[in-house]
């Protein structure tokens, strides 16, 4: 019998899942979601000619060098920035990511945190339940309208869209938005967003929401001069990538009252947090879990897991993110 491809799944997955992929492959299995340091990753890849990834492993020139058989990484994550997608390439190793599938579930969350931060949501109840609400007074907890108001959107991809089409349909917004490439006028046109500069978008913006990928350009692309042009009741919220934002000076426009409020689910060196966040009241903070439903975070393992299927039984992924294809089977040159 041909034996079958050996792969790791390097984090906990539903089990559903697991067992799918061992209909077709010798899988190792990080069943208790241990926490690998790079080394440790390497030493668990030998021998290993696929691996399925949540998008918190890195996978860069060394380890590629380290692990000569590796041939695919499918990321359960629809970010890839733990990828070095040129060194990948450069090595023949296919990346693969999962898009589409969490579009309108990680759209939903933003809108939650959009309204949380405006409306104080968290910072009242925290209020409630210190058993300090002793009456209704006018201007407690008095936020800003989303309704109405105007929606800034930093990145205008497919969550971005997402993001606009509930703003402008549901709640009546005017929707600007900035982008390194211009919609076309049908998107644009459905999406009911007008293009303009980064610059304006920051002025403008009453709600400003950042689904754009990281990378090294853009890498505290909201720091403290952009946080100074926004209007001090504008709301931030960040569901893209920590490292976009600069948590330090965002924490000190927070507590100048500089812009209202925030609403964070990513962090600059996450799972640790900028203390200065911690301490300043006007700022939702959640975990990471923008696309955390059940449904969408099985959908996003059942795509990690067919890109890994179908790579090795038709030899093409189904999302890749780079151009590789060598051939199924076939071993990878050592770099
Ligand atoms: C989550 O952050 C993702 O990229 O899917």
């Amino acid at each position: 019998m041909q034996q079958r491809p050996a792969i790791l799944v390097a984090r906990a997955i539903f089990p559903e899942v697991l067992e799918r992929l061992r209909q077709h492959f010798e899988v190792s299995y990080n069943g208790h979601d241990e926490d690998w340091s790079p080394d440790e990753l390497i030493r668990r890849l030998q021998g290993k000619v696929g691996v399925l990834t949540t998008g918190s492993q890195r996978i860069d020139a060394t380890l590629l060098r380290a692990c000569p058989q590796l041939r695919i990484v499918a990321n359960m994550a629809v970010g890839f920035n733990n990828f070095d997608v040129a060194a990948m390439t450069a090595a023949g190793v296919v990346g693969t990511n999962t898009p589409d599938v969490l579009t309108e579930t990680t759209a939903d969350f933003g809108f939650a945190l959009l309204l949380a931060a405006a409306r104080r949501m968290v910072e009242s109840e925290h209020f409630l339940r210190a058993g300090r609400w002793d009456r209704w007074a006018y201007d407690l907890f008095a936020g800003q309208d989303v309704h109405g108001s105007t929606l800034g959107i930093l990145g205008m991809g497919r969550i971005g869209q997402g993001i606009a089409r509930r703003g402008a349909h549901g709640f009546r917004m005017r929707v600007i938005y900035h982008n390194r490439s211009r919609l076309d006028p049908t998107t644009e046109a459905e999406c009911r967003a007008t293009y303009v500069s980064k610059e304006e978008l920051l002025r403008q913006a009453d709600h400003l929401v950042l689904v754009l990928p990281y990378t090294p350009q853009n890498h505290h692309a909201i720091g403290a001069a952009e946080l100074a042009m926004m209007k001090p009741t504008a709301t931030l919220v960040n569901i893209a990538r920590g490292g976009i934002v600069d948590d330090a000076a965002l924490a000190q426009a927070l507590r100048d009252r500089r812009i209202a409020a925030a609403g964070l689910d990513v962090f600059e060196g996450e799972p640790k947090v900028h203390p200065d966040l911690l301490t300043v009241p006007n700022v939702v903070l959640t975990p990471h879990i923008a696309s955390a439903t059940l449904a969408t975070r099985l959908a996003m393992a059942n795509l990690a897991a067919d890109n890994l299927i179908a790579f090795f039984t038709r030899g093409e992924a189904l999302t890749p993110v780079n151009a590789p294809q060598p051939q199924a089977g076939a071993p990878r040159a050592a770099t």
